[in-house]
């Protein structure tokens, strides 16, 4: 096992007081640590990981633009990054930095391949079929708790939609699903079932991948088998779990910090009995003011450059400071808010390896119907708890309510709900 990274390497730019990129600020108020930030460095500040690896987060809206629209010059592949010879084995960020064969870390001509491949597929999900589905798990979802008058919108809906529609989606049937579910939530818990979970997840998307090149449907991996791409079993499992998770944890964190902005901000109230402000307008502001993916890993520098004036060496690894973008007070009004019906946040990324915009498309009919259905079934929806004894996760990466307990009248059986 190699050293910890405690050690920078002599002169190294990124260690001139660089931020601790972890602790409890970034659970309590992370726009103030970007504000700091900016202020001590401009838009590229050095950052330091856990275990002291270091790194640049790019801030900067502009700056942001200008690296993820050049992908030969910040490529995508980790596997370029001039610090693994010092990363501990046993580094908790590995798993989330580690190059493997897929979608995400494939550059240039392999890429266009396997987007091509995974934005058509997308493309071809039919958006009234899509809406319908949300629908239905929504309603399901909610009976399960409307009789009980209090719920947590987070484990028992925020958490649950985006999966069930996503193994829809793929066409899981109904007994592959709670597996590939369980081993999702085993992998991203982190615990000690994660090794085999994430192994389980594996297991039933191979077997998703035999079973539709026996037996097509009209699904998003039948899409995948069928493209011209001619992805094999073994990209098509891998890119279905880049879908999986990908497309599932950012959705669940946007749906529940929509409804925590519709619950706690007057300026939504109204339209929890059909008012005023949409539900597509606190989507919007959510994704400005906290959105899911706050910070994503990353670009790696293909040679020694300079970027919002640092001086970047080869192999240096830059993360994408989407929320801390979203924030820079060059794209945002006077008073420091986001100006109404601006979707040029940065929160889907940007250029090639962003977000693909038929998944931005699923991710917002997904989120929309969730909101819509439960406003819908439970219209006096409040909060349970005084709005500062909402707690975040203690982390930098995401924004993400852990709970966001509700109460309301309890309420009846939906006609169209049932079976998922
Ligand atoms: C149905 C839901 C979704 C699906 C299927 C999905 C799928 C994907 C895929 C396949 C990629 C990799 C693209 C590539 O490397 O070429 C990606 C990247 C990304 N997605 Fe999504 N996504 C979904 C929802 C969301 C949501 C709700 C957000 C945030 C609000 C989000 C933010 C991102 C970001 C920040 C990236 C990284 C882009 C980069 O490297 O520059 N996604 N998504």
């Amino acid at each position: 096992m190699t050293e910890p990274a405690t050690t920078p390497p002599p002169g190294c730019p990124a260690h001139a007081a660089a931020a601790p990129l972890h602790g409890p600020r970034f659970q309590t108020d992370p726009g103030q640590v970007y504000r700091e930030l900016r202020a001590a460095h401009g838009p590229v500040a050095p950052v330091e990981l856990a275990g002291g690896v270091p790194a640049w987060l790019v801030i900067g809206y502009r700056e942001l633009q200008l690296m993820t629209s050049q992908p030969k010059l910040f490529g995508r592949d980790s596997a370029r990054w001039n610090a693994w010879p010092t990363v501990p084995a046993d580094w908790p960020l590995r798993p989330m930095m580690a190059s493997v064969p897929s979608i995400l870390y494939a550059e240039g001509a392999e890429h266009q391949r396997r987007s091509a491949a995974v934005t058509d597929a997308l493309s071809a999900v039919d958006p009234y079929e899509l809406k319908k589905k949300c629908e239905q798990i929504a309603d399901t979802l909610i009976d399960e708790f409307a009789g009980r008058g209090e719920a947590d919108l987070v484990a028992e809906y925020a958490h649950r939609v985006p999966l069930l529609v996503l193994c829809w989606m793929f066409g899981l049937d109904d007994s592959q699903a709670p597996v590939l579910i369980r081993g999702l939530l085993d992998m991203l818990d982190g615990g000690a079932d994660a090794q085999s979970g994430a192994q389980r997840l594996l297991t039933v998307m191979l077997e998703l991948v035999e079973t539709k090149r026996e037996r097509p449907g009209a699904d998003v991996t039948t899409s995948l088998l069928q493209h011209p791409a001619a992805l094999s079993d073994e990209e098509i499992m891998r890119d279905l779990r880049v879908l999986l998770i990908a497309g599932h944890q950012p959705t669940s964190y946007w749906i529940a910090n929509a409804l925590r902005l519709m619950l706690t901000d007057e300026r939504f109230a109204a339209s929890l009995s059909g008012g005023r402000r949409s539900i597509g307008q606190a989507l919007t502001e959510a994704l400005w003011e906290d959105t899911p993916t706050q910070i994503f890993a990353g670009r790696w520098a293909t040679r020694d450059t300079r970027l919002g004036g640092q001086q970047i060496a080869a192999g240096d690894m830059l993360l994408l400071g989407l929320a801390g973008s979203n924030a820079d007070p060059a794209v945002r009004q006077e008073n420091g808010a986001a100006a109404d019906g601006n979707h040029a946040h940065m929160s889907f990324s940007h250029g090639e390896h962003r977000c693909p915009f038929p998944a931005q498309e699923a991710a917002e009919v997904i989120a929309g119907t969730a909101i819509e259905v439960l406003l819908d079934r439970l219209p006096d929806l409040r909060l349970a708890v005084a709005e500062h004894a909402l707690v975040w996760r203690p982390s930098a990466w995401v924004r993400a309510l852990v709970a966001l307990p509700v109460g309301f009248t309890p309420g009846i059986q939906s006609s169209s709900g049932g079976a998922l």
